[in-house]
């Protein structure tokens, strides 16, 4: 009878050649959503620059004001609707559209830098509404430059989800997937790694376990990225948008390092 003591199967799995060695870090745990205390320890509100962007909502959040941000038992929500009299009536980003809605974003503390050893998957489930004008994401952007942008998540108003990476502002690699309208939970996944060449980065991205797209960014190797979610209104989404409240959902959102 064959028996091996446990040390020795450890050492066999050890010396075991092409075995990958694909230690995950937790960087954002899936429980970051169960309360204010444990989101506060992984998120900041709005966007890393403010309250605005190239949409018509503005942003707002705080510990103190959580009227457009919801967090329990692990879910995100974020709240959009139809402000008036805002001040300033436009938006402080180009093309400074005119402020019509007051919405909710936030931002992972963590930048998210791949390098030629390390790198990243973000995953989550999302309820994303997809009428005209609402325009939810789930986005990488530089912090020093833009680009790089990566969207894991965004819809424009349709029910459809566009995974997209911006090597430049003009040149775009984007890949559109039907996205059911129900507000039911989807999960999507973006998985990032260095190429050989040390410089550009490949972005697998998932939905519902589903490989759909892979894209490359090219020079994203060593560049800081935010992480954002937003629930942007108009803009890129049509208009007009809804009059009634808009919600998006997001749960078991986790990052990982390996
Ligand atoms: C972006 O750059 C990468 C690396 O050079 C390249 O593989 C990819 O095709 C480029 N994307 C587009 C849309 O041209
Ligand atoms: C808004 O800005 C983002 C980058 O921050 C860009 O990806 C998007 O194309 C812009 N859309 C519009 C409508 O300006």
């Amino acid at each position: 009878m064959l028996s091996l003591s446990l040390p020795l199967v450890l050492s066999l799995l050890l010396l075991r050649p092409n075995l990958p060695v694909t230690a995950q870090t937790t960087i954002i745990p899936s429980t970051s959503f169960s309360s204010p205390s444990t989101f506060q320890q992984y998120w900041n509100y709005l966007y890393p620059w403010g309250s605005d962007h190239n949409g018509s909502a503005r942003m707002r959040g705080s510990p103190s004001d959580r009227s457009m941000i919801d967090v329990n038992a692990g879910t995100l929500t974020l709240r959009a609707t139809q402000t008036t009299n805002p001040v300033p009536p436009t938006s402080t980003s180009n093309p400074k559209p005119a402020i019509r809605y007051a919405s909710g974003a936030i931002h992972a503390k963590h930048q998210v830098t791949v390098t030629a050893q390390r790198g990243y998957t973000l995953s989550g489930e999302f309820s994303a509404p997809t009428v005209r004008g609402t325009w939810p994401a789930f986005w990488l952007t530089g912090v020093n430059s833009w680009p790089p942008e990566v969207d894991i998540g965004e819809w424009k108003g349709t029910p459809e989800n566009w995974f997209n990476t911006f090597n430049t502002s003009s040149v775009v690699r984007s890949d559109i997937v039907p996205w059911p309208a129900d507000l039911s939970f989807h999960s999507i996944r973006a998985v990032l790694a260095a190429q050989p060449n040390g410089a550009d980065v490949r972005i697998q991205f998932y939905m519902d376990n589903v490989l759909r797209a892979t894209q490359f960014g090219k020079g994203f190797v060593g560049k800081p990225l935010w992480l954002i979610i937003n629930l942007q209104m108009e803009g890129s989404s049509g208009t007009p948008g809804p009059s009634g409240t808009t919600t998006y959902k997001v749960r078991n959102l986790q990052v990982s390092q390996s």
